[in-house]
């Protein structure tokens, strides 16, 4: 049976141009659906663009230019990132789109039917930038001007008539939910976080705007617009063509496997959008994963600090593949973590060139030499063989556990250390000194050569190019990469060709060496 895994990057706000935070999110959804591809998994991958609002609506009228031509410039900036990440997503919502509207509407008349929602006043405090109210004390004030303690952003005074959802209803059945469901919310530090606000009180929610216009209407009141938290949301089931919940796309991938978030973000994802999704008795996505923010230090972004964040120029700089790896291994998952271009060219020189690249040129360059450019026969494994191969056949059900937690670090600590046993290995069989005994030298050969496949393997999520371009010694294509082919020793054709390739990762000369 096909299993299917439905994973989602937060919708991102085109009100400026990408940066590497929103280059990690999608790097990080990237990562665990080329895993769960590689190991059988029917994947859909969504991302795409927020593009109603305050905060849309005012940056497009500072520009002089009509808004939807504007969210149509910058989402373009999206689209083509993803391209420029290599991402695999299978969608790209705009919530512009009409299927989109069509969703969002009829998810508000579910809520209306079933009497969560009703027409009041709302007085309080709101930030743009954020698109979130805040209470009297989630607001403090700093040289004169209000803002929010948790984002710092400025808030603005809001005094108008504006529908309401009956989030308070649901402060129960929320904990419920949470304690029945102990995973929902990852990783733990988040989840005690959550849990503690909706213990303090659920206070109902304004799910509408008088004062605005770029928006989707209210059905049945042409004279509100609907939240635009509300409006984003519902983007994972619009782009299932939800309210159709009996199409093949729902059926598959609804409930969502995981919701891949950053952690300013998860009281939306944790407390909203299940209590919409209670409300309108639709099944509530499998896990929110709230991940850390990318940091470049106490400093200020700047070139001459080399501490600059914007994807497109590092990538310009290094490569892809180096970015997405170096992201996935220097920020521990789950939490905050400082970058910086030091970091970044020690892990290509280290890991990257050396670890890696090398290993695959070193073994390349002596079997050509000495086993004809051919994959060796005549094999008999021994101990210190099977040890290393056994390694990741003994692991591939761990592998799969860390992976459903998201244990992205195991992961890549699992390869770097792979890839330092390997390099050991191949030193301390000596290979060169066997000359005289074929079979031996056959042996080790082939053994180097499997675990260069098995890593290029685990490495395809990570850097899908890279791995890809290192098969090329196997003539082992995209769709031949399969997770479960780990356990197999002895998955290398006899006698077909070694391959040259190019070198894999060039290395950086570092002004100080
Ligand atoms: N539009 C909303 C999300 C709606 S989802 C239904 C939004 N957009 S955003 O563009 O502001 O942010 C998108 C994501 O980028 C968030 O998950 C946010 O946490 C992430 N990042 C923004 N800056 C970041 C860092 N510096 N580091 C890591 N991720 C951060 O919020």
């Amino acid at each position: 049976m096909v299993k299917n895994f439905y994973i989602t990057t937060p919708i991102y706000y085109p009100s400026a141009k990408p940066h590497m935070g929103h280059a990690y999110s999608s790097i990080i959804a990237d990562f665990f659906a080329r895993f769960k591809r590689m190991d059988g998994f029917d994947v859909s991958f969504l991302t795409g663009t927020d593009e109603h609002g305050l905060k849309i609506q005012r940056a497009a009228k500072k520009k002089g230019i009509d808004t939807l031509q504007f969210c149509d410039e910058i989402s373009q900036t999206f689209k083509d990132l993803s391209k420029i990440l290599n991402l695999t997503n299978t969608d790209f919502i705009r919530t512009t789109e009409d299927r989109h509207k069509l969703s969002v509407q009829n998810l508000w008349k579910e809520l209306e039917k079933n009497e969560d929602i009703y027409l009041s006043k709302y007085s309080g405090w709101y930030s743009v930038s954020d698109e979130a109210f805040y209470t009297e004390d989630e607001i403090e004030e700093v040289d004169g001007k209000k803002q929010a303690v948790s984002s710092k952003s400025p808030v603005e005074w809001m005094d108008e008539e504006s529908y309401f959802f009956k989030l308070s209803k649901w402060e129960k059945p929320l904990l419920e939910y949470y304690e029945k469901n102990p995973n929902f919310i990852s990783p733990i530090s988040r989840k005690n976080e959550v849990i503690s606000f909706v213990k303090s009180g659920l206070k109902d929610l304004s799910v509408s705007r008088k004062s605005l216009s770029w928006g989707i209407q209210v059905p049945n009141n042409k004279n509100h617009i609907i939240y635009v938290w509300l409006d984003a949301l519902t983007n994972y089931i619009s782009a299932l063509n939800y309210p159709n919940t009996n199409n093949s796309l729902y059926k598959k991938f609804w409930p969502a496997s995981i919701h891949l978030i950053g952690k300013d973000i998860l009281r939306f994802h944790a407390v909203y959008w299940p209590a919409f999704l209670l409300a309108a008795n639709i099944p509530l996505p499998k896990k929110i994963y709230g991940h850390g923010w990318i940091l470049s230090g106490e400093e200020k972004m700047s070139k001459s600090k080399g501490n600059i964040l914007d994807p497109i120029e590092i990538i310009e700089k290094y490569g892809l593949d180096p970015l997405r790896y170096y992201l996935i291994k220097e920020v521990s998952f789950g939490n905050d973590g400082n970058i910086s271009q030091e970091r970044l060219e020690d892990c290509i020189n280290s890991d990257l060139a050396n670890n890696y690249g090398n290993l695959c040129q070193r073994v390349i360059a002596f079997g050509i030499k000495n086993c004809e450019g051919k994959i060796p026969n005549n094999i008999e494994f021994q101990k210190d063989d099977l040890k290393i191969l056994d390694k990741f056949k003994s692991n591939l059900e761990l592998i799969r556990k860390k992976i459903d937690n998201q244990d992205i670090n195991f992961y890549i600590d699992f390869i770097v250390n792979s890839l330092f046993e390997a390099n050991k290995y191949f030193n301390d069989q000596e290979p060169w000194k066997k000359k005289g005994d074929i079979k031996r030298l056959n042996t080790i050969v082939y053994t180097t050569l499997e675990i260069v496949r098995k890593i290029s393997f685990m490495l395809y999520p990570i850097i899908p190019q890279s791995a890809l371009n290192a098969l090329k010694i196997f003539d082992i294509k995209e769709d031949d990469i399969k997770f479960s082919t780990l356990d197999n020793h002895n998955y290398l054709k006899f006698n077909s060709d070694i391959n040259k390739i190019n070198i894999l990762f060039k290395k950086i000369e570092k002004e100080n060496d």
